[in-house]
This record gives C-alpha cells, structure tokens and sequence, in this order.
C-alpha cells in the first residue's frame, strides 16, 4: 500500500474483528517495522509483549473484540540496566520523571509505527488504555500476568491487531483552532469555540453517534464521558501510581 492509501486508512477498528489470524510473517513485519520509529538517544527505552490467542488478549487488556493478538508497549529501562551492569558501569540514573516520559514517549512511537505498518498490510487496530482503567483492568494485574519488572517498566498502551469484520467508518478530525497554534498558544474565543462546537456535532463530518441525544457532545459530555464519580477516578489514580512508584523506585 502507498503511503498516502496507509493515511487514507488510518483508523480505528470499531466493532469486532473476525477470527483470522494475523500470519507469523505478518506480525514479525510490524515489530521489525515498529522498532525502527525514532526514539530518545536511541537506546529504545521501551519493550513490547506480544499477547497470543482472543481469549489471552481479552483477559490480559481487558478488551478484546475478538483481536487474535495484541501488542503491549512498555516504557521500560530494564535491558538498558542489565547491559550497563554486566559491563561494570554504576547504575544510572534512569529512574526518574523525566526518563519516565521519554521511556512512554518512545513507547508511544513505536506502537503507531507498528499501527501504521498493519494498516499497509490491510490489518486493522484498535488502541487501548483499557490496561490503565480500573474497572476493565487493574494495572497490576496485568503487569502480574505478563511477568512484567516490578522497577523500571510501565505498560503505556495496548494496541490490537486483527482483520476487520466489515467496513468501518474513519473519524473526522478537527485540524485547526485549538488544535494547531501557529506562533504562540492562541486561547479560544467564544465564536472559535461554536465553530468547533457546530464542527464536531455536524453528522456529515463524522465525530460519533448522537445515541439518542440531542447532538454528539451532548452525548459525549453526559453519557459517553459524563465524569466518573470521584471515588472512581481516585481508585484508578491509585493503581496507576503505585505502579508508576515501582518505575521510579531506586536502583
Ligand atoms: C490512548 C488511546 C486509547 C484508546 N482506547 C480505546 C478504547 O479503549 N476503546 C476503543 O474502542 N477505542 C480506543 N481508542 C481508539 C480511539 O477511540 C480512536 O482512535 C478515535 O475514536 C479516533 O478514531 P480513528 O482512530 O478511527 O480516527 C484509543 C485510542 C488511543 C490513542
């Protein structure tokens, strides 16, 4: 597939995926591909799990969808430890905010390149944070699961992969105000913000369903993302940081 018919692609399989496995040939294509994203001092502060089989990517992501196979991208310094240790360098100083971020930053490119490279192969994808969102999945859970390092090691996002069950629609995108500040940050004005507002509720440019509401945002600030009570949002706080304490845990 051409380039520009990989962007023309680009998006997410909403909806069931069939039961066609993705070859081994095929899957070996996308982590080649994926490693070859750009990434801090290129020292690929990241690791992927490959999960097999619907069942396993449904337990472990909590979600599923059918997808016969997920990858789980890590921020992860643990290679780059054991190198360094069994060279004799002293530990470094990798367990901190800032290697935290590059580490999910390099993490993060990774899995679009993997996204990218499936979508060239007419495999579909569906990202996930369903691994960070307590009521689907507890992250320590999922890091029990895979054996993942108790130190310097987060799962940052799952992708699946799989074929599509049918045609499914791409989302429209807002490309400019708010989205794109040329210069310098430009705050939104009241009429900026109605032009988006009567952008996204538009059904010819295809942000979402109205479900039963008025228009989408109604749907999206009352039902889709109406806020989750506060001992919720608390609990999934709590779980991601304990984790995140781990990663940052001293060497
Ligand atoms: C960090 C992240 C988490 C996501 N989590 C989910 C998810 O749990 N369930 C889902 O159906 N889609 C998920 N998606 C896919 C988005 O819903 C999708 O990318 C968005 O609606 C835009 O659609 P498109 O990718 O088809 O353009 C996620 C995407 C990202 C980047």
């Amino acid at each position: 597939m051409e380039f520009n018919e990989v962007l023309n692609n680009l998006h997410t399989t909403h909806g069931n995926f069939t039961d066609k496995p993705i070859s081994e040939a095929d899957l070996q294509f996308i982590l080649k591909s994926s490693v070859k994203g750009a990434n801090a001092s290129n020292r690929q502060s990241y690791s992927i799990i490959i999960i097999r089989g619907a069942e396993n990517v449904k337990n472990i992501t909590g979600c599923g969808y059918g997808s016969p196979l997920a990858l789980v991208f890590c921020a992860d310094y643990n290679r780059i430890y054991k190198v360094g240790e069994r060279l004799g360098y002293p530990a470094s100083d990798y367990d901190n905010i800032f290697n935290y971020l590059t580490g999910h930053t390099d993490a993060v490119i990774a899995a679009q390149t993997a996204v990218m490279t499936a979508i060239s192969l007419g495999i579909g994808n569906m990202y996930t944070n369903s691994i960070h969102n307590l009521p689907r999945k507890d992250v320590r859970e999922l890091c029990k699961q895979l054996e993942i390092p108790e130190e310097h090691c987060f799962p940052v996002i799952a992708v699946l992969l799989g074929y599509e069950d049918g045609s499914h629609p791409k989302a429209g995108k807002l490309t400019d105000k708010g989205i794109v500040h040329d210069g310098k940050y430009k705050p939104l004005t009241t009429a900026d913000t109605d032009e988006i507002i009567a952008k996204v509720n538009n059904p010819a440019n295809h942000f979402g369903d109205t479900n039963g509401c008025k228009d989408y945002l109604e749907y999206y600030y009352t039902k889709w993302q109406a806020p989750k009570p506060r001992e919720m949002t608390e609990k999934i706080d709590n779980a991601l940081l304990a984790r995140l304490k781990m990663f940052l845990k001293k060497a």
